[in-house]
């Protein structure tokens, strides 16, 4: 290694320090939650998004649209479609939000969007951030709530997952030191962690639920997730009616599967990569990831989204049409409750429970075997009246 090649690292690494730092200084400056409550009008972006996104984001917005009807009527919601947050267009601007797309989501209360294909790296095409991570930092979407739930097994649990920091803060700025040594890096804030941890505890304690397990790896990442993990201790105190239980993720993700154990487990608070990884695995269990919804909750914004890919093979192979919107839509249950329309979340939730777990009349397969995303979605609405 040349001390060029160090030098030059060190100053990728300097850029990348004082980047973190300001973002440190404007969480601190940042104001408190949205009150739905008081707003006269909220408006909704939607975004379709890339592969099967555009085909099952259409159909969850018809069914929120039609949720959300007559608040539409008098003027007290109101839709706004976004286009232009496509890979064609991202690799246009060379920017994983191009500047208008990331000016009409500002112009909105929160966001419903369908999945985006992230290029990888390796794969040829220029190294864009991924629009999602890219949307997570600029809304400063800062909690990743995924629900998942198996009534039959007792298996009820909310992950809390970090959603803009750990490996994600600079995941797409790693250093190449030379043509050997690659190092990329992880970062945990004081801020960062204790609005997660704080979110999650609140959770539980709003919504009766009596265990917060904390994840991490903090006997071998030990400076950031030994962060994370102290803090979220330290946040727990305040919560003395509510247990909470420590897990390294790799056991976590044992016990999970463990029928003797899993139902134990309620609120999880987790690190932004292990949360990416055991949020799919829970998914899968539930039904498969086209089953889970994810809510992105910040201070000022909030989208909701599947927790899956945008799966361009079913575009390719022509069964786009097919493909399962049981995720966008259970993001729509979390979007109508945070903008505090809960009864009609929990009417949109038992709709979507009878047709997905009890009565089945229409199955999705993402073959032709199966239902259509219209046909499931017009299902949906007939259990909604
Ligand atoms: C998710 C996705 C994203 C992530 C990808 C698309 C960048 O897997 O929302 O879980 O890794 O966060
Ligand atoms: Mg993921």
């Amino acid at each position: 290694m040349t001390d060029l090649d160090i030098k030059n690292a060190v100053e990728a690494f300097e850029k990348l320090l004082r980047e973190q730092g300001d973002r440190v200084d404007f969480i601190k400056s940042e104001g408190g939650f949205t009150d739905f409550s008081i707003k006269e009008k909220i408006r909704i972006g939607v975004c379709g998004g890339d592969g099967i996104g555009p085909f099952i984001t259409k159909a969850s917005a018809d069914v929120l649209k039609y949720v959300l009807r007559d608040e539409v009527a008098a003027g007290k919601v109101e839709f706004l479609d976004i286009q232009g947050l496509t890979l064609e267009n991202r690799l246009k601007h060379m920017k994983p939000i191009p500047d208008d797309v990331l000016e009409q989501l500002k112009t909105c209360d929160v966001i419903l969007k369908g999945p985006t294909t992230t290029p990888q790296a390796g794969s040829g095409m220029p190294n864009i951030e991924s629009a999602n991570v890219a949307m997570r930092k600029a809304l400063d979407l800062f909690a990743n709530v995924r629900p998942v739930r198996i009534p039959d097994e007792g298996i009820d649990w909310t992950f809390f997952r970090e959603n803009t920091e750990g490996a994600y803060a600079v995941g797409s700025k790693g250093v190449n030191v030379n043509d050997d040594l690659a190092v990329d890096f992880v970062v945990t804030t004081t801020e960062g962690t204790e609005r997660i941890a704080r979110l999650a505890y609140e959770y539980a304690r709003n919504n009766h639920k009596d265990r917060v397990s904390i994840i991490s790896k903090a006997n071998v990442i030990k400076t950031t997730d030994g962060k994370f993990l102290n803090l979220c201790r330290k946040v727990s105190e305040d919560y003395p009616e509510i247990t909470t239980d420590e897990w390294y993720i790799d056991i976590l993700t044992a016990k999970l599967l463990d029928p003797a154990r899993r139902r134990d487990f309620k609120v999880l608070v987790l690190p932004n990569l292990y949360g990416d990884i055991i949020t799919d695995e829970a998914a899968q269990m539930q039904g498969g990831v086209g089953t889970a919804g994810s809510a992105n909750i910040g201070r000022k914004y909030a989208m909701f989204e599947a927790i899956h890919g945008s799966a361009p093979r079913m575009v390719e192979e022509g069964r786009a049409k097919y493909a399962d919107p049981c995720s966008m839509l259970r993001a729509c249950v979390m979007l109508l409750n945070h903008i505090g329309r809960n009864d009609k979340g929990a009417a949109l939730e038992r709709a979507l429970d009878i047709c997905m777990f009890e009565e089945k009349k229409c199955v999705i397969t993402g073959r032709p075997d199966g239902a259509t995303i219209d046909e499931f979605a017009a299902y949906v609405m007939s259990k909604l009246d």
